[in-house]
């Protein structure tokens, strides 16, 4: 169980952020919250007073009855300077909501209300929520402030798409619902059940594909692949849990979004290839769980292709690019790049192997495909991990502690690069 600081700052989704902390004290956790006097004229400190059990702060000179300890401690001896003693004494300060405007504060470092001060004083994970208007989420001002949390080292947990608070507006910039918000805390401090260290992807930033790509034959049929996007939903959801800021593009993937994830979606081989691109550039590790088509129609028709008359058809193929071997091609130093290979028979490590050269990667996670009951839209997989120093079998599991042998394999991989 954690100590918890919660900045709330003014925005209607301020009602989330109470709910958010009926959670986490209901998991155990100690919380304490500080607010923005924008904030107050949504929620009063005294519902947060009330659910957490411990005075809240708006104001940088107010003096903190518990002195910067969270409830259940010993009153510290000394009354410190708030801001400081309460974040120094937390294991993660997350603000949520946060609005455009703090955003635009915590990114050029104002100490204007108690939420930014206690920002630039904290040593411990910071999460930034954003809560906004789409058209404010969207703007390049928005962007940039955004970009550079990111880069301080800050974990941002991307709004949500949905209803938003002005009547009839729709799109990006609702914040996280409060369960996902704490499983990514709980994530980021605790590093859930893996067999690596607590928060221990930490600062990275993950890319995984997911699913299998669609390539259009005409406008309602395709040719497609088996792939659900089970392997790669894991994987990204046990990133997230062991602290990495994940980001999936997903191919025609039909289930529920890994929590804490950004999810990009795509459908054809060239779009993945165009999403995995853009994100790839500030992406540490690359995870690459698709089944990317390897070829498609030559020539797909706009309309629906009539049998009337015909007695067979012929479809003309085309290669698609290598998504893993164009990505490997532009890899900085520090960039992790493993890949998957659905492999059939006695010689699966042999050409996972050739793989592993051929497309330049640290590591080839082997599917033995002709096994029955695992890979392909199963939940459980047993794969063998490939990489220069040697081959390792993970027996048949769920493919989420699957997923932890792979990230084990990562984190076991930048330690030695390092
Ligand atoms: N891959 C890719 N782009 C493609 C095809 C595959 O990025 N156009 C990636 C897959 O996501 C996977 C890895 O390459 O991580 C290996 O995929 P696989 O289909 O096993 O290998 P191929 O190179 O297509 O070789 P083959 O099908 O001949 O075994």
């Amino acid at each position: 169980m954690a100590r918890l600081l919660l900045g709330v700052t003014g925005g209607i989704a301020a009602y989330k952020s109470v709910l958010l902390v009926r959670l986490a004290v209901k998991a155990g956790h100690q919380v304490r919250v500080i607010q923005t006097p924008t904030s107050q004229r949504f929620v009063a400190p005294e519902t947060f007073r009330a659910i957490t059990g411990a005075p809240v702060l708006t104001d940088e000179f107010e003096p903190d009855p518990l002195r910067g300890g969270f409830p259940g401690d010993p009153l510290p001896t000394h009354a410190a300077i708030s801001h400081l003693a309460l974040v120094e004494h937390a294991d993660a300060y997350l603000i949520a909501p946060a609005t455009a405007n703090t955003i635009a504060g915590l990114a050029t470092g104002r100490a204007d209300t108690l939420v930014g001060s206690a920002y630039l004083a904290a040593d411990c994970p910071v999460l930034v929520a954003p809560a906004m208007n789409h058209r404010m989420w969207h703007h390049p001002a928005t962007r940039r402030n955004v970009d550079v949390l990111r880069a301080d080292g800050t974990r941002i947990v991307d709004p949500g798409s949905g209803d938003l608070a002005s009547k009839g507006e729709h799109g990006d910039g609702r914040v996280a619902e409060p369960e996902e918000l704490l499983e990514v805390l709980e994530g980021v401090l605790a590093g859930g059940s893996s067999a690596g260290g607590p928060g221990d992807l930490a600062g990275l930033r993950v890319l995984v594909s997911a699913g299998g790509t669609r390539e259009p034959i005409d406008a309602v049929r395709f040719v497609g692949n088996r792939s659900s996007g089970r392997m790669g939903y894991a994987v990204a959801a046990r990133a997230a849990a062991r602290g990495a800021e994940v980001t999936v593009v997903a191919a025609n993937v039909g289930l529920p979004a890994p929590a804490g994830c950004t999810v990009v979606s795509v459908s054809t081989a060239e779009e993945l290839r165009v999403a995995c691109a853009a994100a790839f550039e500030t992406a540490d590790v690359l995870v690459m769980a698709a089944a990317v088509a390897d070829f498609r129609p030559v020539d797909p028709s706009a309309g629906k292709i009539k049998k009337q008359g015909r007695t067979g058809m012929t479809i003309e193929l085309e290669a698609t690019a290598d998504v893993l071997i164009e990505l490997s091609g532009r890899r900085r130093p520090g960039q992790t790049l493993v890949g998957f290979a659905a492999e059939h028979g006695d010689q699966a490590i042999v050409h996972a192997r050739e793989k592993l050269v051929r497309k330049g990667l640290d590591a080839v996670v082997v599917n033995d495909v002709s096994q029955p009951g695992i890979a392909f839209d199963a939940t459980e997989n047993a794969v063998t991990i490939v990489t220069a120093g040697g081959d390792r079998v993970v027996a048949r599991a769920e493919k989420e502690r699957i997923a932890d042998a792979i990230l084990d394999d990562v984190v076991a991989a930048r330690a030695t690069a390092a």
